[in-house]
Parts: structure tokens; sequence; C-alpha cells
């Protein structure tokens, strides 16, 4: 393989979008590829994997770990700065030594990354959506969608419904069920609570509430216990991104199935696939990185450990990279 940087592919940019320099990396758009050049290198990606990629990154705020926007480019969070690299985590580039990496505060990638996904985004185009539930990205400037590409996570305080929890959203909210989960029932659970308990239990339809989520691939925390947090999210075409965690993460599949593709976390060597059918669990290690494929929509629930402490004790062998070591 021969990997070479002294022709930039040709890039007109006259599609109308904005290009974008941080450090020695410089971004630009024309109607079909995002272009990433780097001082030892250039790198093209379909517009439509990058913007979905990128507006994972950006609503994660970088998220656990590794975000491979495919298998050369991504960010390393580091929780206050970020490494952003191209080949980094690729064999032939590390070998050809044309790899790079470059650190960042976090609030000055976050805001270049914020304003490219503002300015690429054309009106009709939702990166969060599913590709059959919105427009196409492709072609030249056409407008924005500032409301899809600034939509929050919904992360609750408490379990959703349970009375203090700022961000009750158990009944519809205007959000119609999804398509895919048309046979989903509705009904609400009946509680009947001992007296002087009425602010501690509650329960509510944790199906009826993934199945009128109007985004994929975007895990949102409906319960948090101390540092244990469950995030489920409905999904469907390809998790945008690969993700390299820092620490081992469950995945309880509600409904439906999801094929994921497990790689060697530093070379992207095949290390697993994993068939995950309604009702299965599986534990994914701290040193792989992962995608996912949901053929229909489905629900997922991720099971993850927010501890800042994790990544150190596992690099420093205090615990084990793996949730069982048989
Ligand atoms: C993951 O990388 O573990 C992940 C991310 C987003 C999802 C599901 C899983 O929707
Ligand atoms: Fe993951």
């Amino acid at each position: 393989m021969t990997l070479t940087s002294d022709t930039a592919p040709a890039n007109p940019n006259d599609a109308g979008y904005g290009t974008f320099t941080i450090g020695g990396f410089t971004f630009s758009r024309d109607e079909y590829f995002a272009t990433i050049t780097w001082p030892t290198g250039t790198h093209q990606l379909a517009i439509d994997v990058f913007l979905r990629a990128l507006q994972r990154d950006v609503a994660w705020g970088f998220f656990y770990g590794i975000v491979n926007f495919d298998s050369v480019f991504g960010t390393v969070n580091h929780y206050g700065n970020v490494d952003m690299f191209a080949g980094r985590f690729n064999d032939a580039y590390r070998r050809a030594e044309v790899d790079y990496s470059e650190n960042f505060t976090h609030d000055d990638l976050m805001a270049c990354f914020q304003s490219m996904l503002k300015d690429w985004t054309n009106d009709g185009y939702d990166p969060f959506a599913a590709p059959q539930e919105t427009g196409q990205p492709f072609g030249k400037n056409n407008g924005s969608n500032d409301a899809a590409v600034t939509r929050r996570r919904v992360v609750a305080d408490r379990m959703v419904s349970v009375p203090g929890d700022e961000q009750v959203r158990t009944d519809d909210m205007g959000f119609p069920v999804n398509r895919g989960f048309a046979d989903v029932p509705q009904d609400e659970p009946i509680v009947e609570v001992e007296p002087g308990y009425e602010g501690d239990v509650a329960a509510y339809n944790l199906f009826k509430y993934i199945s009128r989520s109007d985004v994929t691939w975007n895990p949102s925390v409906v319960s948090a216990c101390k540092e244990s947090l469950y995030c489920p999210t409905s999904e469907e075409f390809i998790l945008p991104v690969i993700h390299g965690n820092d620490r081992v993460e469950w995945f309880v599949q509600l409904s439906d199935e999801i094929q994921w593709d497990v790689e060697d976390r530093d070379t992207g060597a095949k290390r697993a696939r994993v068939i995950c059918k309604a009702g299965d669990v599986a534990a994914m290690p701290a040193d792989i990185r992962h995608q996912g494929y949901s053929p229909k929509r489905s629900m997922l629930l991720v099971w993850e450990n927010a501890s800042n402490r994790i990544p150190e004790m596992i690099a420093r062998g205090e615990i084990s990279p793996r949730a069982v070591d048989f």
C-alpha cells in the first residue's frame, strides 16, 4: 500500500460550503464528499457517512474512548481535551508512518465540529434519522437544519417518570410511534404504592418510550444509579461510528436483531461477529472497537458505567478489560 500526501485531490469547493481549519487539519466538502487534509495525508468520506458520524461525536461530547468515523479518521476523548487523528488506529497507516494526531481542548474542537455540522447540513436532511426517514445530504449548499443538528440528548436525573426527574417523558409528547414499532403495546403499567412511598416508586412503559424515538443510534440516559447508566436507544441501518471503548459496555438487545462487527481497537483486525437477537446480552470488552448493523428498527439497551476512574484502572491492570474472565 502506498500512501502519498504530495497531491491533494481536486476539490474545487464550488458547492457553496465553508472550509474549516483547526491545527494541522483542514475540512472541505463538495457535493458528495468530505475531504480531510493533514500534514502527511488526505482522506475522503462520503458526506452522508461523515455527517452521521460528526453528528454523534458532537451530540455525545466525544463519547467514551475513541470515535472512529471510519477506518482512518476520528477522535479520542481524554475528557477535557481531545485527540483528533488520521490513521492512528490503522495498521497500514502506522506502518507507512503517515498517521497523524493532534490534541485540542474539548471546547475548541467542539466549536469547530458544531460550525461544520451546521454549515454542511442542508435543509431537509437529518443526520440523526434513519436514511429512509430523511432527505438527501448530497448536492450544493441548500439551507440548513439547525433544529435537527442541535437536538439535545434526553438525560434523566432519576429514573424517568419518578417525580423530580426534570425530563419526564412518558406521555407521547407529540412523538408518533415509529413505523418499525407499530406492534408495540402502548399501555402504561399500573402502580399501587404503599402510603408514604408515593414519590419514590414509579414505573413506565420503556418499550412505548423507545417506540416513539425519532432518532437512531443516540442512546439517552433514562436511569442513573450512582455511575451506572441505562441508555436505551432505537437503531436502524448502521451505527454511524466505529466505537473504540475505554471500558466494558453491556448491550441488552430488547427487540429484533443487531449484528456487530468487533475488531481489535488499535489495528482494526477482525475479532468477532456477534449476532444479538431479542433477549441476548453481550458484554463488549474494553480493548475492541465495534460497529452495529440493524436491518430493521430495533431497541437496544446500552448499559454504561460513567466512572472516570475506569480507563486508568484498566491501564494500571487493576481491573480486567473483560467483564468475565473464563
Ligand atoms: C456504542 O458504541 O456502544 C453504541 C453507540 C450508540 C448506540 C449503540 C451503541 O446507539
Ligand atoms: Fe460502544
